[in-house]
């Protein structure tokens, strides 16, 4: 980091634009969808400016920008948490901008007196886990201290630890989806990286062996990468089989759900989200426990019960889609002024160890007003 020249800030101001370097390399490890990381940075003295890089975040899930936000959430949320150890508060103003051109949010970092947070401890180690869980429900301990976590008026998360059939019929529904639309198919497969050499030489993305993947699944994928039309056309002889039996085995392989729901449906309640569940993503970390969005069952259907257009979708997950707020709400018990937004599925991983760390971009390649020493 020290490489780093930043063109704006004179001497008195350099310490402070220092700091805010050394928070974004802590926070760069904020998930974020497909481990794309749509993100440019400005620092000016105190400010940080944060950008969305479009051509990164283009994906189907993200036709209306939840995952952006809620990644954003994330990042903000890791700004937070590290600011802590460095004497540093955040003044957070969201731009009222178009998130293609223009910042999405500005920070100014106030220097003051803090008290480290300590789940600062898990930013590198927090990761998606998308290995078995044991069936273990959590203690009422960790359900009261996670609904302690929560700050935000508009948002609010519900713990389940059985899944009803309807919801779990929902779940692999959702999950089938992935598979039956090339679109989605096709920014999928942008981000895996189904080499060890690209693995090696790529610093996004997610390495086929964080996903589950098996060494003799590879050499299908690359044609599914190739020809993103296969898994329609092999539907009916055996591929959705396979799909489903994916899921149901996560899905019986987990301590529980946990759903994020919002009372309004603007771009802010959706940062908080994404603040509230990188809070408890490290918490969960933090007690040895792991976490994985089910996205497929909860971002798309909440563009569609915000009565957002999804033009790709076949009528038949429109429909299916329509049944997500009644479904949610009956799954967590949660009143008709919440919205669902994210699904988790939470629990302790059955495997020792952690599963490999995946890689960010170095942070100097995403400062704006950067030059390289
Ligand atoms: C908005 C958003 C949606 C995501 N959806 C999924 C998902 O549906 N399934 C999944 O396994 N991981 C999902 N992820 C996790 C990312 O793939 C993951 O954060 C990224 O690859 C980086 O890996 P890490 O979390 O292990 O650091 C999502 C993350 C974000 C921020």
């Amino acid at each position: 980091m020290s490489a780093i020249q930043l063109q704006t800030s004179d001497s008195s101001n350099r310490s402070l634009s220092q700091k805010i370097l050394n928070l974004l390399e802590k926070s760069r490890y904020c998930p974020t969808g497909d481990n794309c990381q749509p993100w440019r940075f400005e620092i000016n003295e105190n400010q940080l400016f944060i950008f969305n890089d479009s051509k990164r975040g283009k994906h189907a899930f993200n036709l209306h920008h939840s995952a952006t936000y809620l990644s954003l959430g994330t990042l903000i949320e890791s700004l937070d948490i590290s600011a802590s150890e460095q004497d540093l508060q955040l003044k957070i103003e969201l731009q009222n901008a178009n998130p293609d051109h223009e910042a999405l949010v500005k920070i100014q970092f106030i220097e003051c007196q803090t008290n480290k947070n300590y789940l600062a401890d898990f930013l590198y180690k927090r990761c998606t886990d998308r290995r078995p869980y044991f069936k273990e429900p959590l203690q009422e301990k960790i359900i009261k201290d996670l609904q302690a976590l929560n700050s935000f008026e508009n948002c609010t998360l519900a713990y389940s630890s059985s899944l009803s059939s309807e919801f779990r019929k929902f779940i692999v529904r959702s999950d089938e989806m992935v598979w039956l639309h090339e679109e989605i198919v096709i920014d999928l497969f942008r981000w895996i990286r189904l080499t060890n050499k690209d693995i090696e030489t790529s610093d996004d993305g997610m390495p086929w062996n964080n996903l589950g993947l098996k060494w003799y699944d590879i050499p299908f994928l690359k044609l599914v990468a190739k020809y993103p039309s296969i898994p329609k056309k092999l539907w009916k002889l055996g591929f959705q089989a396979k799909v489903n039996t994916v899921c149901h085995d996560s899905l019986k392989n987990m301590g529980g759900t946990l759903a994020f729901f919002v009372k309004q449906t603007d771009r802010q309640s959706i940062i908080e989200t994404g603040r509230l569940a990188m809070r408890v993503w490290l918490y969960i970390t933090s007690i040895h426990q792991s976490m994985q969005p089910l996205s497929s069952a909860s971002l798309i259907p909440y563009d569609i019960t915000c009565g957002k257009k999804i033009n790709f979708l076949l009528p038949d997950f429109h429909q299916h889609f329509l049944k997500a707020p009644s479904l949610f709400r009956n799954e967590y018990h949660i009143g008709r002024d919440w919205t669902p937004l994210w699904l988790f599925r939470v629990g302790q991983p059955k495997e020792k160890g952690d599963p490999p760390r995946t890689k960010r971009l170095p942070v100097e390649d995403l400062i704006l007003n950067a030059h390289k020493n």
